[in-house]
């Protein structure tokens, strides 16, 4: 199975979902790392880590839609099976989500649907709750909407801030985003509309649900 992976940023789950290939954990490849941003963490990872990076250029695309027309048209020629955001900043647009049905997933760093878009940790700080943590999802045409794949319950200190939190919750997200990209790849993932079944996993404990089995 062919793995891509876009990214905007630092690119610590794009080296979490890489290593696991390369372990061997998930039987894949990953055809691709394609970045939105230049001089980005993610791309040094990709440089060290040996695989194959793309830069698209925002500015040379009129508009999203042409943008993700031409991203599209790399993944389809590289045939790509399964396409990951991790940390991609772009909204994709339905020219993309149409291409890819319930084969595009994101990682967002808090218990959805609360706190979705940009600063979730502030939001849940701000909100008071004791309890937040990330979400595996597939991409839907909202921001943030899609079908819940794994999620992890992660507690909420009194005395955390934004970055202090962001990084309890981000070893998790390195955990159960590999995880989600294997039962994937082993085609244990069964979607009826909104409800997503990982077959033959454990939903019974916290804080991991379904529970991690590899990761
Ligand atoms: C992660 O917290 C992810 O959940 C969010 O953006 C951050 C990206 O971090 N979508 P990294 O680039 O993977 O290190």
């Amino acid at each position: 199975m062919k793995i891509a992976v876009l990214a905007s940023g630092r690119g610590s789950n794009f080296e979490a979902i890489a290593r696991a290939v390369k372990s061997g954990k998930i039987d894949g490849e990953i055809a691709v790392l394609i970045v939105d941003r230049k001089n980005i963490g993610a791309i040094e990872r990709a440089e060290r880590l040996g695989i194959n990076w793309i830069y698209v250029d925002p500015h040379s695309h009129p508009s999203r839609e042409d943008y993700d027309r031409k991203i599209v048209s790399i993944l389809k020629y590289l045939q790509v099976d399964l396409v990951c955001l991790a940390g991609y900043m772009k909204i994709i647009s339905e020219v993309f989500v149409d291409s890819f049905p319930n084969r595009i997933m994101n990682i967002h760093p808090a218990l959805l649907p609360s706190f979705p878009g940009l600063k979730s940790h502030e939001k849940a700080l701000q909100y008071g709750v004791k309890i937040s943590g990330a979400t595996v999802h597939f991409v839907d045409k909202g921001v943030d909407t899609g079908p819940i794949i794994v999620q992890v319950a992660v507690p909420v200190l009194p005395d955390d801030t934004p970055e202090t939190l962001a990084s309890r919750i981000l070893q998790f997200e390195h955990r159960i985003y590999p995880q989600a990209v294997k039962w994937f790849v082993d085609g244990r993932i069964e979607i009826k509309g909104r409800n997503v079944t990982v077959r033959d996993a454990d939903y019974s404990s916290l804080p991991v649900v379904p529970a991690l089995e590899d990761f």
